[in-house]
């Protein structure tokens, strides 16, 4: 078994840890580090479950190694919720828009969309369904996720202020 040494900064905090080479970088953030809130769904790059911020850009954790990740900025959905407990404007959108029911892809969503905010802080319906088309929701639908993104974009524009 192989083995090499990583650092990484996740959500904030510098780590340095010895992985496996060929560990996926979602096993890592799983399964090293309990960061739980990081979906697996279908493993190949498929549902958008697993996605994380990798230096800001939101990334597939599924189809990456740790090892690739060395030296790198990782952000988790964990990272969203400020220190007094105050949700992030996506995810109070969620909540406000029932955009989720059982949550499995929500995690996925989030960090989707807070790169594609990031990029694009006032999109139109149309291209907050082309942005969201990588993530697969089985239980909610998108209709209310679109409204949440709306709600989100103008929290955070106010935010901005
Ligand atoms: S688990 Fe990574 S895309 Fe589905
Ligand atoms: S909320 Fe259940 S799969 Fe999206």
């Amino acid at each position: 078994m192989k083995t090499r040494e990583i650092t990484v900064t996740v959500n904030g905090k510098q780590l340095t840890e010895t992985v496996e080479t060929r560990l996926l970088l979602a096993d890592f953030i799983r399964d090293h580090l309990n960061l739980t809130g990081t979906h697996l769904g279908c493993e190949h790059g498929v549902c958008g479950a697993c996605t994380v911020l990798v230096d800001g850009k939101a990334t597939r954790s599924c189809l990456m190694l740790a090892v690739q990740a060395d030296g790198s900025s990782i952000d988790t959905v964990e990272s969203l919720v400020h220190e007094d407990g105050t949700l992030h404007p996506l995810q109070q959108a969620f909540s406000d828009n029932h955009a989720l029911q059982c949550g499995f892809c929500t995690p996925g969503f989030m960090m989707t969309l807070v790169d594609f905010l990031n990029e694009n802080p006032n999109p139109g319906e149309q291209e907050i369904r082309e942005a969201i088309s990588g993530n697969l929701c089985r239980c909610t639908g998108y209709a209310n996720i679109v409204k949440a993104v709306e709600q989100a974009s103008e929290a955070l524009a106010k935010q901005g202020e």
